[in-house]
Order: structure tokens, then sequence, then C-alpha cells
């Protein structure tokens, strides 16, 4: 009888921009203040893509550090799963150029696109490509240059966002560790509160319509907000049903890095303790896509995140779309 595959993140790597940019920075650029950014949202810094730097140098250098950290070839990547929302280009794909960049060239490439969940809608995808056999590895993105997209003349919105990629190899194995659940959900009807309307075919660059502010992320801040602590909560409390995990189980929540009181109010909803919960927002900013798979190489690096501990990632974004996975390391 043949053991059914359970798919496990074998390895992680991160690719941030050298360029730091503090609150200060931007006090300089809008009307803002250190102490606003930082009691708002808990963030401090983030790193911003150097000119002529693309999402896909980012994902490229978090692969090459992953499969490094894996001891996995790039010639036995089966697939290669970009989530972003700033790619290289319309097309192809990100994931096209970290292919070529990193010579996979067995892989299958393409990105999805779930914005601030796109890791999480990856991992479900990368768990059941290997449980129903049609992968044995497979290389997860997440990445970012959401500067590239940032309006620096709105304060609501350019204070919160930064570049940088994660990355992790996921192989199928037969031990007890691997992602136990995953769970993914969205609501098209609330797709006007975050959202980025040019650059595609709605409003083509080419039209009388498109105006600059298109290129640019707008957000309704506080309905955002509402909905992430509701949809963030209701994600962490079903993936431990979904699971079968109590709280204690729970070695370490990694939610997305969108702000501090997010995560706070995440962490609350599921009754996990604060040195249970891996916060770098004050680090990165938010990241989009890119927050969660960071976060957890950062925290396997430091000593957060060890063999045997079963951590619980939970995400929100636009769209609006959500999600939770519960992972054995
Ligand atoms: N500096 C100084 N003042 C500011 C700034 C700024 N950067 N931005 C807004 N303000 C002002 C506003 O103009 C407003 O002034 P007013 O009262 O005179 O009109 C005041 O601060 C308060 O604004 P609020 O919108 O009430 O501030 P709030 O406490 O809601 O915080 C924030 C705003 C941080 C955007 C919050 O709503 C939030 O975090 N929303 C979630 C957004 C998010 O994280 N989006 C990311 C994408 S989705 C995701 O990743 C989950």
């Amino acid at each position: 009888m043949s053991i059914k595959p359970v798919s496990r993140i074998v390895g992680t790597g991160a690719g941030i921009p050298k360029k730091v940019v503090t609150n200060f920075d931007m006090e300089k650029i809008v009307d803002t203040s250190d102490e606003w950014i930082r009691t708002r949202t808990g963030i401090e810094t983030r790193y911003f893509v150097e000119e002529g730097q693309k999402t896909s140098d980012l994902g490229t250098e978090a692969a090459l550090n992953a499969l490094k950290d894996a001891k996995v070839s790039p010639k036995e990547i089966d697939a290669i799963i970009f989530a972003t929302i700033t790619g290289d280009v319309g097309f192809p794909s990100t994931a096209i150029f970290v292919q070529k960049n990193i010579k996979a060239h067995n892989a299958a490439a393409f990105d999805i696109q779930a914005a601030c969940t796109g890791f999480i809608y990856g991992l479900e995808l990368a768990d059941a490509l290997i449980c129903t056999g049609r992968a044995k590895t497979v290389l997860l993105i997440g990445g970012e240059s959401l500067s590239r997209i940032t309006d620096f003349t709105d304060r609501n919105t350019c204070v919160l966002f930064g570049d940088g990629a994660g990355a992790v190899v996921i192989q199928a194995s037969t031990d007890e560790r691997g992602v136990l659940a995953t769970f993914t959900k969205s609501d098209g009807r609330l797709h006007d509160l975050l959202k980025m309307d040019g650059l595609g075919t709605k409003n083509p660059p080419t039209s009388d319509r498109y105006h600059e502010k298109m290129n640019y992320i707008q957000m309704e801040g506080r309905d955002v907000f509402k909905h992430a602590v509701t949809c963030m909560g209701d994600a962490a409390e079903h993936i431990l049903e979904k699971a079968e995990l109590t709280y204690d189980d729970v070695s370490l929540l990694i939610t997305h890095q969108a702000n501090i009181r997010i995560i706070d109010a995440t962490a609350k909803r599921i009754k996990i303790p604060p040195e249970k919960v891996y916060i770098n927002v004050n680090k990165y900013g938010n990241t989009s896509a890119a927050s969660i798979p960071i976060a957890i190489d950062e925290a396997r690096r430091n000593g957060r995140l060890k063999d045997g501990d079963v951590a619980v990632f939970v995400a929100f974004g636009g769209g609006f779309t959500w999600g939770s996975a519960a992972v054995r390391f």
C-alpha cells in the first residue's frame, strides 16, 4: 500500500532590497510623523527597491536562498508559483523570469494573484499539487515591489508599504511534519475597498479615462481594518478547528504583517499569548504576499521556529481575500 504524501517546507529564504526608508524619511515626503505611523501601524522602517530592480530580482534572491537552505537543485523543481500583485510586466508571469534566472528548466512556472493572501493561496495550491502526486518539489515565492504602485502624495497609504520577497521549497514527504491544513476564502462584493484600477483591460493606459492615480493602490483604510480584524480572526479560529489543534499546540502565529493592531486582534481572538506572535511589521512595513514567507524565514533563522513546532499563518488582503494554514516544521 502506498503512503499518501504530505507536503513539507524543507527550505526558506528571503530577498530584501538594500534601501531602508525610515519614518523620518517619510516625514520629508508627506505630512506625517514617526509618532503617528508607529502608534497607528507599528511600522518604523521599510525597504524599497532601487532604480531598475524588479520583483523577479527579489524573488530570485529569495528562491536561491531557499534552495540552498533546502539543499535542493533547481533541476528538481516541478512547479514555481509566484504570488504577487506587482509582477515585472503584464505578461509573461514573474515566475517565468525566476525560472530563467535560477535555471529551473524542468518546472512549470506561473503567478497567482490574491493580494496580501497570495502566499496562503499558493501554499494551498502547492499542497494540492504534492498531495495528489502531480509534483514532488514546488518553489513557492511571495514577492512585491509595492513602492512602484504607491502614491507618495497620499499619506493615508504611502507610509504603510514596503518591498521584499520570501520563498519556501516544499517537497513530498512521508513523515508527520508538513502542511496540516489550509483554508482560503474571498468576497468579490468588496473589491472596491482596496484596489489598483489601472494597468489592466478595464482602464488601458491608451484610453481617455486613464489617469496617473490608476497606477496606485487605493484603500478605504477604516473599512479594510474592520474586515481584516474579523476575517483574520475567523480564519485563525477555523484553521485550529480544521487541523484539530488547540491554541496550546501552536508554537508560533505568523500573520500577514499589515498593522500591529490587526495582528494583536487576531492573536487575541485565538488566545495566543504575545510571546507566540511573530512581529516584523516594524522593520519591513506591509509587503503584501511577501510578508508571511519573509517572516517564516526570519523566524527559522532566529530560532523562533524550530523543527517540530506548529506554526499558524493567517492573511487578509484586497478582493477581499483571506486564508490560513497550519504547518508542522
Ligand atoms: N500621518 C498623519 N496623519 C495621517 C496619516 C499619516 N500617514 N494618514 C492618515 N492620517 C490622518 C487622517 O487624515 C485622519 O485625519 P482627520 O481625522 O483629520 O481626517 C487621521 O489621521 C485618522 O485617520 P484614520 O483613518 O481614522 O486612522 P486609523 O486609526 O484608522 O489608521 C490606518 C489608519 C493605519 C490606515 C488603518 O485604518 C489601517 O491600518 N487600516 C488597514 C489598512 C491596511 O493595513 N491596509 C493594507 C492592505 S490590506 C492588508 O494588508 C490587511
